[in-house]
């Protein structure tokens, strides 16, 4: 008697599964599968499960509108579209052809390739807990107000994507493999050029990252201004450069910009329960002295507002992949880390409109004059904040079978 059991309990099972799948489509097992190759239960991507450093003042940065949550399916549709080169006007293009997973979602150009071989302007910027920018501007010029409208402007940029958002709409409307996945994210298969914005914007802040070197030491220490145990000394004395330890006052040191309202920290202080110590991203655009001229051709924040007191600032990114998302800086000028450390320790030059936190008690450039030790365990510090997790982490990776 234990077979007619077994059927039983498999079609007791099948049943349940029909039911569940009455609105929400098994996207694993439809006609689509030799297109792209999902889950049957979507990748959780909603409840990410954060650490304690990801105290409850640092998720208070999240930027997430109220009428665009995530949800498991609407990062799945999102993770799809990103990876589609149908999204550009001559199918060349995705917009994981310049944000690679590999690359902390950069490249590894100074400037990208468009879809008919043209240039961007500026270095791409890689994703990692974008949704904790508290200004939330994207962009290196801070153009575009929210992440919901940035995500649509690569796809009408005639150098990056070539589309309109009516030819869009229409192009995914006619590509039937996208009617489950807009059904399960929004209850029916009707493309809009929201649905995408939202869609894409959901995948893009659902890229978090804590699983690095650096987050294992917070976890323990709670205290970015004493010594990780699992750091080596050179890691710690980097750490120290860029905490300001080393120098009186903290003023200018990587910190001040890096790490936004981390100001309430001091060393000779215990650190408060709530304090950031895991959002390297600044809140404002800065200017950190890379030309000495205000005649360049990209001004950056000022440029884009019409006021020249904020030439030559721009976004403060987040450090955190850097060592995968080389070349640096908005228009990728240098090649390394060290390239990078030697501006801070002896390049700042004195453009007239250069950020106070980078200017010396004479109001000229502060030069951090590091010796080769301390230079090389700066860039030491720096590789710990490499999320390899999220780099290998599939739930993020290319969705489509060829
Ligand atoms: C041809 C290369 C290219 C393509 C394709 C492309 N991007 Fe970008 N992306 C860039 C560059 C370059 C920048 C920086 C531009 C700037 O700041 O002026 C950027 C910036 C961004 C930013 C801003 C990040 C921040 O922190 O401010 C986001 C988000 C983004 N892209 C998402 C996307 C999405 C989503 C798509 C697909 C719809 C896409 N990109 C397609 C090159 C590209
Ligand atoms: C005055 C604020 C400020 C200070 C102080 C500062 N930074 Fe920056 N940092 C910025 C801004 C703004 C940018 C982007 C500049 C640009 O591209 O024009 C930047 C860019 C960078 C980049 C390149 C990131 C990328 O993705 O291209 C690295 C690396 C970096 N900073 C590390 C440091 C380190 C290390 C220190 C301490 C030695 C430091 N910063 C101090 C504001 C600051």
């Amino acid at each position: 008697m234990k077979f007619p059991k077994i059927i039983f309990a498999l079609t007791a099972f099948s049943v349940f599964v029909a039911c569940n799948s009455d609105d929400n489509n098994d996207i694993s097992n439809n006609d689509y599968s030799d297109i792209y190759n999902l889950p049957s239960t979507p990748y959780n991507y909603s409840n990410p499960n954060f650490p304690e450093t990801f105290t409850p003042y640092v998720l208070g940065f999240d930027n997430t509108p109220t009428d665009n949550p995530i949800t498991d399916d609407g990062v799945t549709l999102g993770r799809v579209l990103f990876y589609d080169k149908n999204m550009s006007a001559n199918n060349t293009k995705a917009c994981a052809s310049c944000h690679l997973q590999e690359f902390g979602f950069s490249d590894n150009k100074p400037k990208s390739e468009g879809f008919e071989g043209g240039h961007t302007f500026r270095n791409s910027i890689g994703f990692a807990n974008t949704g904790f920018y508290k200004a939330e501007n994207m962009f290196w010029d801070h153009r575009a107000a929210t992440l919901e409208e940035q995500v649509l402007m690569p796809i009408q940029d005639d150098v990056e994507m070539g589309m309109t958002l009516e030819g869009l709409v229409e192009k995914i409307g006619a590509l039937d493999y996208y009617n489950p996945l807009f059904e399960n994210a929004f209850g029916s298969k009707t493309v809009t050029s929201d649905k995408i914005s939202k869609a894409l914007s959901q995948f893009v802040r659902s890229i978090y990252s804590f699983n690095t070197k650096y987050d294992e030491g917070i976890e323990i220490t709670n205290d970015i201004f004493v010594d990780f145990p699992n750091f080596t000394a050179q890691e710690n004395l980097g750490k120290d450069i860029f905490n300001g330890k080393l120098t009186p006052g903290a003023i200018g040191t990587c910190i001040t910009c890096h790490m936004p309202n981390a100001t309430p920290l001091h060393f000779e202080q215990p650190v408060p329960d709530n304090a950031n110590q895991v959002i390297f991203s600044g809140a404002e655009p800065d200017n950190i002295g890379l030309d000495e001229d205000i005649n360049v051709e990209d001004n950056g924040v000022g440029a884009f507002l019409g006021i020249e007191s904020l030439y030559g600032h721009f976004k403060t990114p987040s450090l955190r992949n850097l060592e995968l998302t080389a070349p640096y800086m908005h228009d990728g000028r240098f090649a390394t880390l060290e390239e990078v450390v030697e501006h801070y320790s002896t390049g700042v030059k004195p453009h007239p409109y250069l950020s106070a936190h980078m200017k010396d008690g004479d109001g000229g450039p502060r030069h951090l004059n590091l010796t080769d030790e301390e230079s090389a365990a700066l860039v030491a510090f720096l590789k710990t904040l490499t999320d390899y997790e999220l780099i290998y982490d599939e739930k993020f990776s290319d969705p489509f079978v060829d």
